[in-house]
């Protein structure tokens, strides 16, 4: 039986070095598989970043943009398929269930936002326990040819299609930060005030960093879910969020 769903996103930035291309943090890797593990949660959606591993790639290649070459798109979805297979590896070897789900082969865009993805197997997946491990991908678009879908807008599709209680993103910071450190709630009303302090990321990142990783969250909790921004590269934290603890991080949520 499926029960209530968490969703946790761990942020390519935590898994692989975002300034060194195709370059692994395989300690923390490995940490991670063993905190989800150790967690012991079955009702679990695992999504994660490319990181290194497919924004270096998508740039060049300029998927981001109107790219043409096929080749490119296959290279990109290749190299963050390697990703999800060595976070996979690590997951099973840590005892955990887990299995691969690769949105190039269940999803299509439109303009760059998904129109269908089939959920239909992760739903299976969840009711014989194990846990889904998705990844943001490259996908055929049917405006674009092909587009690129951050792991944050997976999150909140598969947080939608399955009504998940809890929405986690791990990411290489604090939570959502001003000048004076990170910031505790953010809701609609006081996002409008603070959206200028959003950037993208200080390394490569072809979906947008925080800012639209925040709008898709803001978007999320309008419908009624909201999320939690922590800081997965903070030993503890991953397991502290799977437990349900919230004094950290930057909560997101509808008022
Ligand atoms: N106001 C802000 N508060 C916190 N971080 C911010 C802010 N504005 C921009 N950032 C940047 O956003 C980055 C996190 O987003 P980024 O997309 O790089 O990580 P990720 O989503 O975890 O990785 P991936 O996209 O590979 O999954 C931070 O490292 C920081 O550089
Ligand atoms: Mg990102």
């Amino acid at each position: 039986m499926m029960g209530e769903i968490t969703v946790i996103k761990i942020g390519g930035s935590v898994l692989t070095d975002k300034s060194k291309e195709r370059t692994l943090k395989l300690k923390e890797i490995e940490r991670i598989a063993k905190e989800i593990a150790y967690a012991g949660l079955k009702d679990l959606v695992i999504v994660h970043g490319a990181g290194s591993f497919g924004h270096p790639q998508a740039k060049r290649f300029d998927l981001d943009g109107n790219g043409k070459c096929s080749y490119y798109t296959l290279i990109t979805h290749e190299i963050v398929k390697e990703l999800n297979r060595i976070f996979i590896e690590k997951l099973v070897q840590s005892g955990f269930p887990v299995m691969p789900i690769h949105p190039l082969s269940c999803t299509v865009s439109i303009k760059g936002r998904v129109k269908k993805m089939m959920t239909d197997q992760i739903r299976l997946m969840l009711k014989n326990e194990i846990v889904p491990v998705v990844h943001g991908d490259v996908v055929m678009d049917e405006v674009l040819g092909r587009a690129i879908l951050s792991g944050d807008q997976i999150v909140s599709h598969i947080a939608r299609c399955l009504n998940a209680k809890r929405v986690g993103i791990g990411t290489d910071v604090d939570g959502i930060m001003d000048n004076e450190g990170v910031i505790d709630v953010i809701t609609p009303k006081t996002f409008c005030n603070m959206k200028k302090l959003l950037k993208g990321s200080k390394d490569i990142d072809v979906t947008g960093g925080m800012l639209s990783k925040a709008n898709e969250l803001i978007k999320l909790a309008e419908d009624g879910i909201p999320s939690h921004i922590f800081n997965a590269s903070r030993k503890g934290l991953i397991m502290n969020f799977l437990s349900g603890e919230r004094n950290f991080g930057t909560i997101i949520r509808g008022d």
